[in-house]
Parts: structure tokens; sequence; C-alpha cells
């Protein structure tokens, strides 16, 4: 489940608006920080990125979307987006870490994605299982099959260093409790997250900075897909199994063409081909500073990643032009 380079098919000239529809995304939802409302800021976020997105010049279709039709006005599964251009598929999250961002807490991003045509797997809005560690180690040294134990001592040979020197970065939820005891037990260290596991699945591709070796555990499958596509620009492994746990789960499931509910999706297999993603920070965090209103000026933090080449760009923008956020609407 090593991350390989994708053939190019996006044009890459599309990389820049993306970032204009994140960074539109972070600064509405900014403004919106620390007022314990995440439905508001939630909203402001999608809707700017819906405005952001039909100037661009694609033909988009949302397959990872805020919602299904008549749920949320805006950016919902199957929803046509763009002023007409390149045929692409489009997995929004227009603010990730909802409740990061009401209680101004660390992480919260706004993130996108364009992909190639029916290269996204189509995850429905359940839960997904989760492994992920960045670029450099064999492929397959992790594994959702394997117990946690087991792959923390993997990767701690696979690094030269002892299980306790490993990080595992986990959502704290009570349903990870026994993974955690696992984590602890074989010697490493666990990091605790409230939200974010897009950031979180992030910081395992640098963790010389991050501190993070490995994610672990049980989150959101569209956030899943969204990570993967980031990886599958930096590099790394990540293996996801949707849970589906109930009829209505599965049924969902079959309706977005899914038939082994109990597959184990490597890299490859939830980002077939090219995308572009963009991330940009809501709040402050560890991967990416969140947007700063000056008296004339608002600054935006943003990570720009490319499949085809593996390019990141780490872009910091100063905005004068603020009527384009239309703040006062
Ligand atoms: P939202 O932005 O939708 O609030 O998601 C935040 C998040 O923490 C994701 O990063 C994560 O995948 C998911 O929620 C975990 O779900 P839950 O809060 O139900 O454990």
């Amino acid at each position: 489940m090593s991350a390989s380079r994708v053939p190019q098919q996006l044009d890459r000239r599309l990389a820049l608006d993306l970032v204009r529809v994140t960074e539109s995304a972070a600064v509405a939802a900014a403004v919106l920080r620390g007022r314990g409302d995440e439905q508001s800021a939630d909203e402001a976020a999608i809707a700017a990125a819906h405005r952001e997105l039909a100037h661009m010049a694609i033909s988009g279709r949302v397959v990872i979307g805020e919602g299904v039709e008549g749920e949320v006005p805006h950016l919902f599964i199957g929803q046509s987006v763009g002023a007409g251009g390149e045929t692409v598929d489009i997995a929004a999250d227009a603010l990730e870490g909802t409740t990061l961002c009401a209680k101004n807490m660390p992480g919260s991003i706004a993130v996108m994605v364009l992909a190639a045509p029916g290269s996204l797997l189509n995850a429905p809005p359940v839960y997904m299982d989760k492994v992920a560690i960045g670029p450099g180690y064999p492929a397959g040294v992790v594994s959702l099959t394997a117990s946690p134990e087991d792959n923390i001592r993997a990767l701690a040979q696979a690094k030269g260093v002892s299980p306790s020197e490993i990080t595992a970065l986990v959502l704290d939820r009570p349903r990870h409790a026994a993974l955690i005891a696992a984590v602890r037990a074989v010697g490493a260290s666990v990091k605790l997250i409230t939200d974010g596991d897009v950031a979180g699945i992030i910081h395992t591709t640098n963790p010389r900075d991050s501190g993070v070796d490995i994610y672990l555990g049980i989150g959101g499958a569209p956030e899943g897909v969204l990570a993967a596509a980031a990886l599958r620009c930096i590099g790394g492994q990540m293996q996801g199994r949707l849970i589906l746990d109930t009829e209505a789960k599965r049924s969902l499931a079959k309706a977005l063409g899914i038939r082994d509910f109990t597959k184990v999706y490597d890299l490859e297999e939830m980002v077939r081909g090219d995308c572009l993603v963009a991330a940009t920070g809501v709040t402050d965090g560890a991967l990416l500073h969140g947007v700063r209103f000056g008296r004339d000026m608002v600054e935006t933090d943003t990570l720009l990643m490319r499949a085809a080449t593996g390019t990141v760009r780490h872009i910091a923008t100063q905005h004068r032009d603020l009527d384009k956020f239309q703040l006062d609407a």
C-alpha cells in the first residue's frame, strides 16, 4: 500500500483557483470562530466555498459533500458546480472540525479536493476505521488487518527505533479506549485530539515536526477520503474500512455502488487518479495558521498539493480586496 505517483490528468492551473475556494471558506468560518455556533460557521464556510467554485473553469460534480440534497443548500452529494470546463469530481469539507472552530480550538481547516472523474471512493456519511503513516516506509508495514500492537512494533522496526519512540495520534473518543490501552501497552505514546482527523492524518507525513508517526482509529469516512487525497500527493500509506454495521448504512453504501461491506481499501483504491488538494487554516494549528484579521488586510495560510508531481506548496496570502469575502452580506 505504498503511495505511487499518478499519471497527470488535471490541469495544474486549476490549483490556484482551488486555493481561492478554501481561502474564502476559511475566512467565512473564521469570522465565527469561538462563537459556540458550529452550524452557522459551517453554513458560512459552505456558502463561501460554493460561491468561489461557481467561478472556476470546471464542470464539477460533488462526490464527497456536505450532506444530501435537501439537507444542505450547497455542496450536496451529486451537485454540479463550476462555470464549465474540465470535468472533475469534488470532495469538499468547507469546515473540517466545526467544533474546533466554534470553540476556537486548534486544528480546524477548510479542505477541498479536485479529482479525475471517477477516481474517488464514493464514501457514504458513515465511520471508517483508518490507519495511516507517512512516506519512507516499506509497502505494507502497517495494516488494518494487524493488531494495533503489531502495527506499532512493525513501524518501530521499520523506523529503526523502539516502540517507546513511536507516537500514535488517536481521536479522543470512548470507542477508542481499548485501542489506546493497546498502544500504551506496547510502550508507545498516544497523542489525543478532540476533532479534526484530516489534519491529524496529514501530520503523519512530517513526524519530525508533528511528533506523530501513525494515525489509528475510527473517524468519518468522507474525512478519510479527503485525508487519503492529501497522502496521495505527499506520500505515505493508508488503509480504510467503512463501518457498515446497520442495514441503513449498508443501503447508503449500496446506493453509492459499494458491494463489499467489509473491504479494506488501500490508499490507491480510495483515490485512484490525479488530484489537487487545498487546505486553509481556520483556527491556529500545528499544520496551518488560522485566518488573521488586520485593519485593512486578511491573511490566510494554505497547503496546496498535487498528486501528479507530489508538489506541496505552502501559500501565505495577504488579501487586501476584502469585498470579495462578502463579510457584510
Ligand atoms: P466535523 O467537522 O463534521 O465536526 O467533523 C470533525 C471530526 O472530528 C472529523 O475530523 C472526524 O473524522 C469525525 O468528526 C469523527 O466523528 P465523531 O465526532 O462522531 O467521533
